[in-house]
């Protein structure tokens, strides 16, 4: 869980230990060829954690931009935590698939060890989860990643992992945001200890940001939309991973410290959940 807010960006601690910026930039629809300077602007904005993935085709950017990071920031791996995700085509593919798979992200990322790896989908066929679980977990082993996970896993999906290898995963990075708010899936994940991190947590910047009950708290705080969402999401104790490449959105984004929503505004924004999904459902998909 979160230790404590001050001014800058606080960690949760996941069940193996490993702690992980609660805001991260995710990087979904980041062309190839942006993804460099955009990473590298959110690193001097102060994020440190990105979230990429090996469908996304940008893990490449990612690399070259913690290299320049190195020099022009003074960081180094140590200071940036760094998801990616294994794709459905080499899920479906088993463990040789998934073991070239890591190799070939590891390579794009320019990395020795990878911080996070998650199952991008466990897919609509849910071929070959469990076996590339246990692959997830022999790398992790070896200290080739110092967490594993999962992306879009029901609770179904996650009993199958807890009966059949006994390792319970990191996170379950899944679809959150007011409209779409999980509450039941979130519980189970407090029950066995994995950590929540939400994708499309402002709602992919649509209609959602509209919406009056958020404007009307915004208005109260003084901050933008965006900004309350996101807040509501580290209240509630989520891992928040918003995609910008525009500077002053990414900026914004990360500007969440200095205020607190009271009790009366979480109850307002729980007020507007309506299990609406933005994007694919994971019993269909992949
Ligand atoms: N595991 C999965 O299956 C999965 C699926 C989807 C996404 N993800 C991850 O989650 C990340 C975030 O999700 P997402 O990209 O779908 O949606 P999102 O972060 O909820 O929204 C991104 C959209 O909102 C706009 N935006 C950003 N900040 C804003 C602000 N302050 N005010 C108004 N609009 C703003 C962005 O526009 P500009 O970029 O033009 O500023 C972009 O169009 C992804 O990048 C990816 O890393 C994972």
């Amino acid at each position: 869980m979160p230790l404590e807010y001050g001014t800058s960006v606080p960690f949760v601690t996941l069940n193996d230990g490993v702690q992980i910026p609660q805001v991260g930039l995710g990087v979904f629809q980041v062309s190839p060829d942006k993804t460099d300077e955009t990473v590298l602007e959110a690193l001097s904005a102060g994020y440190r954690h990105v979230d990429t993935a090996a469908g996304y085709r940008n893990e490449a950017g990612v690399g070259d931009a913690l290299r320049t990071a190195q020099d022009s920031l003074g960081l180094t791996h140590e200071d940036v935590f760094v998801t990616t995700k294994l794709a459905n085509g080499d899920r479906a593919g088993g463990r040789d698939a998934a073991l070239a798979a890591f190799d070939d992200s590891m390579a794009k990322l320019q990395l020795e060890r990878l911080d996070l790896w998650l199952i991008h989908w466990p897919g609509s066929d849910q071929q070959n989860f469990v076996e590339v679980w246990k692959t997830f977990a022999e790398l992790k082993e070896a200290g080739r990643i110092r967490s594993i996970g999962v992306s879009n896993f029901q609770k179904t999906h996650l009993r199958a992992l807890f009966d059949e290898t006994g390792v319970v995963p990191s996170v379950n990075q899944v679809e959150l945001h007011p409209w779409m708010q999980q509450e039941d899936l979130r519980a189970f994940h407090a029950e066995h200890g994995i950590a929540t991190e939400a994708w499309s947590p402002i709602g992919q910047g649509g209609d959602l940001l509209a919406d009056e009950t958020i404007g009307k708290i915004a208005a109260a705080h003084g901050k933008e939309p965006a900004q309350v969402v996101l807040r509501w999401h580290l209240q509630l104790g989520n891992i928040v991973i918003p995609k910008s490449v525009t500077p002053a959105r990414i900026r914004s984004n990360i500007d969440l410290f200095g205020f607190e929503l009271t009790d009366e505004d979480m109850s307002a924004i729980a007020g507007l959940e309506r299990g609406q999904r933005l994007g694919p459902d994971p019993d269909v998909f992949g």
